[in-house]
């Protein structure tokens, strides 16, 4: 199958995931590396102006304790809080003209939203959000604040998905899926492309994962440049369905609030592994009473909580991606606190790149950047992180690894 020429959309049909790899049935699906680097290197032309080139600081606690100089991408301070600006507004700004003029669609728990919201502003089209019942509601009422309409839904991520997809497919409208489409892909990668200018003896990556179109996006508009350069990826420990799904080669649902063991598919740490794992393999960690209760009501990394990674999106990481841990609700809240401490109010899905740093120091080889996906933190969170931070400061081991 020949490349499409830059700009125009493939479709993606079910990779077979069940199956190996195998040759290439898409360039896209294929990770073409070239191929990639245009479609980020375009959306960059296309953000440019729009999104910010977020800056990366250096966290001089962080570096000190693990040994490697760590850097944090500072996508919280990105216009919507969030990095998700970038992959919704190149999609909206791809799409034909007559569609977008019909008004856009998304679902999301919230940082899509309002990325999609933001977007559809500029253009000044109708946006209309489908947001899970229960969603943030910080994210919700700045959704509503950028102009869009919102409807919530019962049920989960998923729900609002196919509800939007069905409001979107009887008026003609264009759906802007949060993860699981190429120019999406393309928009967040332009943060691997700056972390190129910005980083240039890069050795690790770490991102949050919720759908994988972030880190999927990262690590295939880095690896025409830098093969070698680590991407990986975190979950919270109960919302693992991307990790899992690594593991056991094949898409797997993992209920929100299910731990690893529980998700379909068998033990997913003895299944066949995706890129290059050099990490050694945590064992699942046993839940707490306090995680025990958290595992009831699901993860507080709202923002990562997907049941189901994408077909585009796992297919890229299986061939690009070098590994996707996990962490507990307790390293969550640690990594918020240091933080906090460190100047940066970042939500829970912003905060498990470091995280994974707390539990796994092993993960940084050379030169590292945690992104801090976003910062829209719910009021209770941030409550809570306000009012521990000061108690975690008397901690002598968490002092360690403070900037
Ligand atoms: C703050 C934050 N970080 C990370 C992610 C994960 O992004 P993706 O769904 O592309 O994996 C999300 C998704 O909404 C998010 O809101």
């Amino acid at each position: 199958m020949t490349a499409p020429a830059a700009g125009e959309k493939p479709t993606f049909p079910d990779p077979g995931l069940d199956a190996d790899p195998g040759p290439a049935a898409d360039p896209a699906l294929d990770a073409d590396p070239a191929w990639w680097l245009r479609e980020s290197t375009a959306a960059a032309r296309v953000l440019d102006g729009v999104a910010r080139r977020t800056r990366v600081v250096r966290d001089a606690g962080l570096s000190a304790s693990l040994g490697v100089p760590v850097w944090l991408k500072c996508e919280h301070e990105q216009h919507t809080g969030s990095f998700k600006l970038r992959g919704a507004y190149y999609r909206v700004a791809t799409a034909a003209p007559a569609t977008r003029a019909r008004g856009v669609v998304a679902a999301s728990a919230g940082n899509h939203a309002q990325g999609v919201a933001y977007a559809a502003a500029v253009f000044g089209v109708p946006a209309t959000i489908f947001v899970p019942a229960g969603a943030n509601p910080v994210k919700v009422a700045r959704t509503r604040r950028l102009g869009a309409r919102v409807e919530e839904v019962p049920g989960g991520v998923e729900a609002a998905l196919a509800a939007a997809a069905s409001y979107a497919a009887a008026g003609g409208r264009l759906l802007v899926h949060p993860f699981d489409d190429p120019a999406v892909v393309a928009g967040q990668g332009t943060i691997g492309l700056e972390l190129l200018d910005q980083v240039p003896d890069l050795g690790t990556v770490l991102v949050g994962v919720g759908g994988g179109g972030l880190v999927s996006g990262v690590a295939a508009a880095l690896r025409a440049r830098r093969p070698d350069v680590r991407v990986v990826g975190v979950q919270s420990v109960l919302a693992p369905a991307f990790a899992a799904s690594l593991r056991a080669g094949r898409r797997l649902v993992a209920g929100v609030g299910a731990d690893l063991a529980a998700a379909p598919g068998g033990d997913p740490a003895a299944a066949r592994p995706c890129r290059r794992p050099t990490l050694p393999r945590p064992a699942a960690p046993t839940p707490t009473p306090t995680q025990a209760q958290a595992q009831a009501r699901g993860t507080i990394a709202d923002g990562i909580a997907v049941r189901e990674p994408g077909r585009l999106t796992l297919a890229l990481a299986r061939r690009l991606v070098d590994d996707v841990v996990t962490v507990d609700e307790a390293a969550l809240w640690e990594a918020m606190f240091l933080l906090r401490r460190a100047g940066h109010a970042v939500e829970p899905a912003g905060a498990a790149p470091v995280a994974a740093l707390l539990r796994y120091p092993g993960v940084a080889q050379g030169p590292t950047v945690a992104v801090l996906s976003g910062g829209n933190l719910d009021p209770a969170v941030a409550a809570r992180v306000a009012s521990l931070t000061a108690r975690l400061a008397d901690n002598a081991g968490v002092a360690r690894t403070t900037a």
